[in-house]
């Protein structure tokens, strides 16, 4: 079993990857730490312990950041793609369980120095934790074992602006501290997450199963799908942006990567654009590609 720990900002995709991660034998999560970008920081913790509920599953979770690493900017959030709770307004209930006392980043530092080189870290929010983590206890950069972000997008356009991807717009100095800081970053963007597709067939399949969380789940989806019929109408369902980064580190055989460096634009009109570059020795591996039907197949006889 590979130790994870899962940086989330707990948006309808990223319920989905944590259900993926926790019905997978390969993982042993060892704590969900939470951020602010789909939601506030505050709510994004309320939705991973409601969907721990959920899933029945008791993980423990760490709040993190709650404004961005340099601007201390906090708005933006995004209720249009994932609903005013950030659950595609499924929640009814506020979650009973409740999140530990430490803060994320610390809790990040202190479980990378108690498994040094064993540690996987998932991150498919903004990297504000990540950066924060670093910033603090530099000496982790070469004991964590792997970095799979999902985020950015080096050979193809944003999604919130023509050159960004919402989790490197939302705090692109936190990117480029993560990215140029020595950390073994694999990069999941949307080069590869938008070929991912949930068609919306699938819901009533979920719904099918008669179970609550089924139910919870095909309700949340349905929302992200509705924004993705406005947003991208030519791929039939929406895309498993956060459910990738998972599946990669399962089996890293669903992608094709290219080694490169990545330099994160922070001023200006390309505020956020991942641009790939050869300039010193390559060290972030990015998807190019990804087996995305064989991945899908995968995703879907575990998250329900
Ligand atoms: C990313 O942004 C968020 O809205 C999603 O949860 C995902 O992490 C996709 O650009
Ligand atoms: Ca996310």
């Amino acid at each position: 079993m590979k130790p994870v720990i899962f940086d989330v900002d707990t948006g309808i995709d990223d319920a989905l990857a944590m259900a993926y991660a926790l019905n997978s034998p390969e993982l042993e999560v060892l704590g969900f730490t939470t951020c602010y970008g789909n939601v506030s920081v505050a709510e994004a913790t309320r939705n991973t312990l409601a969907v721990l509920e959920k899933i029945g599953k008791h993980i423990p979770v760490y709040e993190g950041a709650d404004q961005t690493f340099v601007r201390g900017e906090k708005e933006g959030w995004a209720k249009h793609v994932h609903g005013e709770d950030g659950l595609g307004n499924a929640l009814k209930n506020a979650p009973i369980i409740q999140a530990e006392s430490k803060f994320a980043s610390d809790f990040i530092i202190e479980q990378v120095k108690k498994r040094p080189n064993e540690v996987t870290i998932i991150a498919v929010g903004p990297l504000t934790n990540l950066a924060m983590a670093i910033n603090k206890a530099p000496e982790i950069i070469p004991i964590v074992k792997d970095v799979v972000v999902m985020g950015g997008a080096v050979k193809v356009p944003g999604n919130v602006t023509p050159y960004g991807e919402a989790n490197i717009v939302a705090d692109p100095e936190a990117a480029e501290y993560v990215f140029s800081s020595g950390f073994p970053v694999t990069l999941v963007g949307l080069d590869v997450t938008m070929q991912t597709t949930l068609p919306k067939s699938k819901l009533n399949e979920w719904r099918a199963t008669g179970q609550e969380m089924a139910h919870f789940f095909a309700d949340m989806t349905e929302f992200y799908i509705k924004f993705y019929e406005s947003f991208a109408p030519d791929i039939g369902g929406c895309a498993l942006h956060d459910p990738l980064a998972v599946g990669v580190v399962i089996d890293s055989s669903f992608v094709k990567t290219e080694m490169m460096n990545i330099k994160v634009v922070t001023e200006g009109e390309e505020v956020g654009r991942t641009i790939g570059h050869f300039e010193g020795e390559p060290k972030i591996r990015i998807c190019t590609g990804v087996e995305a039907e064989r991945f899908l197949e995968h995703f879907l006889s575990r998250v329900i």
